[in-house]
This record gives C-alpha cells, structure tokens and sequence, in this order.
C-alpha cells in the first residue's frame, strides 16, 4: 500500500491471526546458510521488504536462493565473492549491521547503502570493533553513517565490550569471528536477543555464553533445515491493541517465545491484562499460541533490562499505556532514538496530538492515562512501527480519524497488517 491513509475502523479487536514469519530469524537464516558449507532449507522466511533486501545481498555475494513450496533453499557458494556493485539495503538496519560483519569476511571491496532513514542511522558501533578485527572500513560523515565501504581481509578474533545492548552490533562481530584467527568475545550491558546464538549453535558452531558475554570459537556453518517462528514484534500490534481495547479478545497463532524477545508478554500481564499461551513447543526457537484479552490495565514501570526484550514494541507499547490507569514510565530506551526514526521524539509527537499526556525525557517518556484519544495527523517518517502504532491508536478514538501520511513503511516487516487488522475488526471476513 503506498501513500497516504486515513484510518477510520471502529470495533473490538476479536479474532485468531498467523503470525508472518520472525525479521529477525529470517535474516538470519538467509546470512549464516550463505555462509555455511552445504545447502539450507528454511520454512516460515518473512516476505518483506527488509527480507527481500537480505536475500538481494547474498544473491550479490554469490549464494543461489530459491522458493521451493513452503521452504526456501540457499546454496552457499564455496565461498562468498566480491559483489559487483552497490548493495542496498533498503530500510533495513539489520541487513546493513550484519552484512558488515559478514563482508569483513569477503576478500575484496562491498558497499553498503539503504534509504534516507537508514542512511541517518549509526554505524560506528559496527565499525570500530571490525577495524579492530582487520577489516578497513569507512563510511560517510566521518564514518558516522552509510554508505559504508568494507574491504575484508585476514581478521583476529578479540573481546568487545559493547556500550549499548544490541544483537546487530554482536552479530556482526560474532560472524566475522567465525573466520577469524582466535576466538571472538563481545560482553553486553545487558543480554540482547539470542538467535544468532541460537542459530549458529544448531548449524554446528562452538558458542558459549557466559553470563553478559559470548564467545565464538572459529569455524563454518554447516547447512540445515531452519524453522522461522512468527514475529512476536508483529503480534504485539494486536495484543496491545486488544489488551487496551475492553471486550477485545486475540490469538496469535505460531508467535515465536524467545525469551530475550518475549518482554511485551510480561508487561500485558503486568498491566493486568488476561494472558494465555497454548500449544508451547521449545525446539529450536521456542513458540506458541498467545490469546490476550482485555482487562482493567495499570500503569508500570519499564527500564534496565527489560528494555531490550521489547525494544521494538515500545512505540505500541507507549500507545497502550494511554488507557492504562496511572504513570507508566519508560527509561534506559535512548535506543529508540537511533531506530527507523526517533520513535520517542516521533511517537510523542503523534500521541500528544491525539491528546494522551505525554513526557519526553533523553531516554525514555511518562504516559499518564487513561486518557479518551482524539483524531490526528502523523507523518511516519519512513518508520513501519509509527505507522502499525497509530492505525492500533486510532482504534481508541472512538470514531475519530488518523491520518498516515505514507504506509509503505509498513510493507518492509508486515505487508499483511492492514488486511489482518480489517479482519479483526470485523470490517473484511
Ligand atoms: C535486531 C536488533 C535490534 C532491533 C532490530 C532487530 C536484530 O536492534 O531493534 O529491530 O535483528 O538483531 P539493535 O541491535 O540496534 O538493538
């Protein structure tokens, strides 16, 4: 869908949906199988935007990728090439942080780039530690910002301590450690999600985890069949929406339950909304059924660690926290400045303007509710999760509008969004 929308759906949230397959797993899946020493089969792999440009990149450093019914098969090349001209990475700060690692490897000039919003996005973080390795990296705005360039060569293994938690940035390091001489540690504030762990480990690699560090012993991946769960980040949109929502009832079928991704489910409850998870299996990534009804919701307190368990459900999140009874407080998430657009500065805009109250601080906001929302206006800045935030938003409108100046964005992690959400609110069958 492209341009802009006016949002006028009203009704209870009710219903079961799928869950479209996990960003974060899915690029995953398509990076290490292109790294490893024989084919992959991956079932469940996101089709989106983000995903797409992840495939578009190993297809450049030469790995055959192929639909195959339900799955998706890679062919490592025996090893990767020099891409022969730019990659791009559309919006996808992902694919960009991971293939740096990833191109540290390749012997031979990469060039990284994506669109206005990822190009405003940090990479020093990435790119010092891979110096460090061997690599000879630069980029624009004295190496502040993509395009990047990565001329791969020999590396070493060493120990990184990371300032901010994040998987990208430990990602990156933990791929190019695979083809370093030595082991590579990175030691994290706090635990950020697992699945290259998770990954690696399943395709063979030696990787241990010692309290907030990781270690990756060197060695190449050995193909396998990988299973996507459903993007956890994408239910949130409809279990916060219903938990906000009284009357409202969901289940998300086949949502991946990686702790270290699962923070939201601990807030609904802690808000005190009804939540239930059936059919819990623990192979591979852990998943399940999640129903979420409404319930009386209390304001909570969200910092430290918890953080980056929800990091990407901190803008519906925030929406949520507009009906919730009392101070809901959000701290330790400067992070959220630095994502597909300042989601604090960007979220807070949007919700002030439909009238929630509203406190912005350097990392974090206070929310005071419940507060009735009103129409507004917002522009998504290229930001999927503003977008998917305020069409939940304009559910607590009671019939008022919200208009999306673009929703794109939507299509880079979530094309079926809008379709699901009609479907919810009983406007499509
Ligand atoms: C991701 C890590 C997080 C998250 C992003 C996906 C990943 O970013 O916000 O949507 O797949 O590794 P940071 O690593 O910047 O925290």
């Amino acid at each position: 869908m492209k341009g802009p929308v006016v949002c006028r759906r009203h009704g209870l949230l009710r219903g079961a949906f799928e869950v479209p397959g996990d960003k974060s797993v899915s690029h995953r899946a398509l990076l290490f199988s292109a790294l490893a020493s024989s084919p992959s089969k991956v079932r469940g792999l996101l089709e989106a935007e983000d995903v797409r440009a992840t495939r578009r990149a190993v297809e450049a450093l030469g790995a055959v990728v192929r639909d195959e019914g339900a799955f998706t098969v890679v062919e490592p090349p025996p090893r990767l090439v020099e891409p022969e001209d730019v990659i791009d990475c559309g919006n996808s700060g992902t694919s960009l942080r991971l293939l740096c690692g990833v191109c540290a490897t390749v012997s031979g000039l990469s060039v990284l780039t994506g669109d206005a919003s990822l190009r405003r996005r940090p990479v020093r973080r990435v790119l010092d530690p891979l110096w460090h390795m061997g690599a000879v990296l630069h980029a624009r705005g004295s190496d502040r910002f993509a395009p990047i360039m990565v001329k791969g060569g020999a590396l070493r293994g060493m120990r990184h301590v990371l300032e901010v938690a994040s998987a990208q940035v430990k990602s990156a390091l933990l791929l190019a450690g695979l083809f370093a001489n030595g082991e590579t540690t990175v030691v994290e504030p706090h635990r950020s999600r697992d699945h290259t762990e998770r990954l690696l480990r399943a395709m063979g690699i030696d990787v241990r985890e010692d309290g907030l560090a990781v270690t990756v012993t060197p060695g190449q991946p050995r193909g396998g069949t990988i299973e996507v769960p459903g993007d956890i980040s994408s239910a949130a949109f409809f279990l916060c929406g219903a938990a906000a929502l009284e009357g409202s009832e969901v289940t998300a079928h086949n949502v991946g339950l990686n702790p270290s991704r699962s923070g939201v489910l601990d807030v609904l409850e802690r808000m005190g909304a009804r939540v239930k998870v059936t059919n819990a299996t623990e192979e591979g990534e852990p998943r399940g059924d999640v129903t979420v009804s409404a319930a009386g919701l209390r304001a909570t307190t969200i910092d430290g660690a918890l953080v980056p368990r929800l990091i990407d459900e901190l803008p519906v999140i925030m929406v949520m926290a507009t009906q919730a009874q009392g101070r809901t407080v959000i701290r330790d998430a400067q992070e959220l400045r630095v994502k597909e657009s300042d989601r604090l500065a960007v979220m807070g805009e949007a919700l002030a303007g439909a009238g929630a109250k509203i406190e912005l601080f350097q990392d974090g906001c206070a929310i005071e509710g419940p507060t009735p929302l009103r129409g507004v206006s917002v522009r998504t800045r290229l930001d999927h999760r503003v977008a998917m935030s305020m069409a939940v938003a304009q559910l607590l409108m009671a019939g008022d509008e919200v208009c999306l100046d673009d929703v794109a964005c939507v299509d880079t992690s979530f094309p079926s969004f809008f379709s699901i959400l009609d479907r919810l609110t009983g406007i499509a069958p």
